[in-house]
């Protein structure tokens, strides 16, 4: 999608959409005179109240060279999630009508960045990456897509987006374009990731996506495989995959920036390119959801890639330890006994409580071989954390108050919410084993804490480590106005909006 920024007078856009948005306040000040400007009804305001989300679409605004007119509904136009929503809701209509080039309105936007609380900049940018987000669609393996033919034909995609903006702001609005659309890029590979579904995303495949990325964007993969990580003696990961006819890999994925970086971060990705249950094996009903449980690590090639391609100074290390989790007559088995990378060894209560360890290996290696700033892992790790947070909210969990506040704060600006979680030792109880040093299941309670316990015993005592778990935010079966079914990125503009913090 091409983004530009321009200063042209309003009536003289040509678009085949252009939105009006409006708060609730703003219509009853403004309407009419927008309304007249444009030679639109007044008749349209009894339907259109600018509730967030809401979009009345207009022909006939004779005095515009807008084929369409799209009232744009931002509630009270105060909050940034009502803006974002707005923008996905525009997008995803101009898609449905099989729209290519939509323009918005964004003469009003210093008074809707005051009012919000944010900048120009920061609006520009949640509007772009919402746009980003209402039109994506995961067709790729439609035949008529895989025909490259008749893709041509058929294929209607969004391909422009004009922002009109007043003189004044001009500068802010194409630096908050410019990053709404990298974030938006990255957040659409990490989508595409996710969305492919199990025969066509391999660990290998989720490593190669990697070096893609970095042999674009400048910088450094290193994929470990097989022979490496059993040579290594990630015992946790080899665990797991023992039961696969795919090999693991194990990436790292490293940016540099050119100069000093004050900061650096690792993040870690669960990367379980389909989740079975193993030998604990998962009911069938809906089970080919778990194609998703690879969302952290998509996230994470999404926000290493954004990091490189704004240039963000500080120093970002993206680990991925990547598998299937299947049965077979040599899988791993209910009560085996594993060591992990660290040593420490594990009582295995469940095959289907994986993903921590294969995590629990990648924390012990970021730990030893980086000692990073900060370390923050992000997995779709819990069917619990779903029954405690639902599906729009990621569980957090974090040994350091500091940390947590900014991940809190990051979530309520990059609108991917985050909630905090205890991390109480009265639930090592749970996680006991009377065999191992530890258990990898914890019982009926606190699912979600139990597993957040767990990974905490392999980040060898760093004070700055927090782990989110995304099994809610990473997916949605069914789709919505605001939000499109299947695999939504949730991670990468939450990273995103902490680098650029930390930077
Ligand atoms: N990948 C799942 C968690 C999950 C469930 C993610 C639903 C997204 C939607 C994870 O590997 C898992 O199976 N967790 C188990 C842990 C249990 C066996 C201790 C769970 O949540 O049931
Ligand atoms: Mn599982
Ligand atoms: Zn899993």
């Amino acid at each position: 999608m091409k983004i530009s920024v321009t200063k042209i007078s309003l009536e003289s856009i040509t678009t085949d959409i252009l939105a009006l948005p409006f708060s609730s306040h703003d219509l009853k000040k403004e309407a009419c005179r927008t309304f007249e400007t444009f030679g639109l009804d007044p008749y349209a305001l009894k339907d259109f109240k600018a509730e967030p989300g809401e979009i009345v679409v207009m022909y006939g605004g004779g005095k515009s060279f807008a084929a369409r007119i799209a009232l744009l509904g931002l509630g009270e136009g105060k909050s940034l999630d009502d803006w974002r929503k707005a923008a996905v809701v525009f997008a995803s209509k101009a898609v449905e009508m099989k729209i290519e080039k939509a323009a918005a309105d964004f003469s009003g936007i210093e008074a809707l960045a005051a009012a919000t609380g944010q900048s120009v900049e920061a609006l520009t940018g949640a509007f772009v990456e919402g746009c980003f987000t209402g039109s994506y669609r995961f067709d790729c393996l439609k035949s008529w897509k895989l025909d490259k033919k008749k893709s041509r034909k058929k294929s209607k995609e969004l391909t422009e987006l004009l922002l009109r903006v007043d003189s004044g702001v001009f500068d802010e609005a194409e630096k908050g374009a410019a990053s709404g659309k990298i974030v938006g890029t990255c957040q659409k590979s990490a989508r595409d990731i996710v969305n492919l579904p199990g025969n066509y995303l391999q660990a290998v495949d989720i490593a190669k996506a990697a070096e893609d990325s970095g042999k674009k964007y400048g910088y450094a993969v290193t994929v470990f495989h097989k022979k490496e990580i059993e040579s290594l003696g990630m015992g946790g990961l080899i665990a797991v995959n023992k039961g696969s006819f795919h090999p693991p890999t194990f990436t790292v994925l490293e940016y540099m920036p050119k100069g000093k970086a004050e900061t650096s971060v690792a993040i870690i990705g669960k990367g379980v390119t389909f989740d079975s249950g193993g030998i604990s094996i998962k009911p069938s009903e809906n089970m080919g959801e778990m194609k998703s449980d690879m969302s952290g690590a998509a996230s994470v090639i999404g926000a290493v890639e954004a990091a490189a391609r704004l240039e963000l100074p500080l120093h970002v290390i993206g680990l991925i330890p990547a598998t299937d989790n299947m049965p077979s007559g040599t899988a791993l088995k209910p009560g085996d006994v594993i060591t992990t990378y660290s040593g420490i060894t594990v009582e295995v209560g469940n095959t289907d409580a994986e993903g921590r360890l294969i995590l629990a290996d990648a924390l012990t290696y970021a730990k030893e071989k980086y000692n990073p700033d900060v370390i923050i892992d992000i997995a779709t790790l819990t069917g619990a954390c779903i029954v405690a947070l639902g599906y729009s909210v990621a569980g957090l969990f974090s040994n350091n108050d500091r940390l947590s506040d900014e991940i809190f704060a990051a979530g309520q600006q990059s609108g991917e919410k985050v909630w905090r979680m205890p991390l109480w030792d009265i639930y090592d109880e749970q996680i006991k084993s009377d065999i191992a040093d530890v258990n990898n299941t914890g019982g009926r309670g606190a699912g979600s804490v139990t597993a957040a316990k767990f990974l905490e015993k392999f980040i060898d005592g760093h004070k700055n480590w927090a782990h989110i778990d995304i099994a809610g935010p990473s997916f949605s079966a069914k789709g919505s106005p605001t939000r499109v079914s299947g695999g939504t990125g949730f991670g990468v503009s939450l990273f995103v909006e902490l680098f650029k913090k930390w930077a």
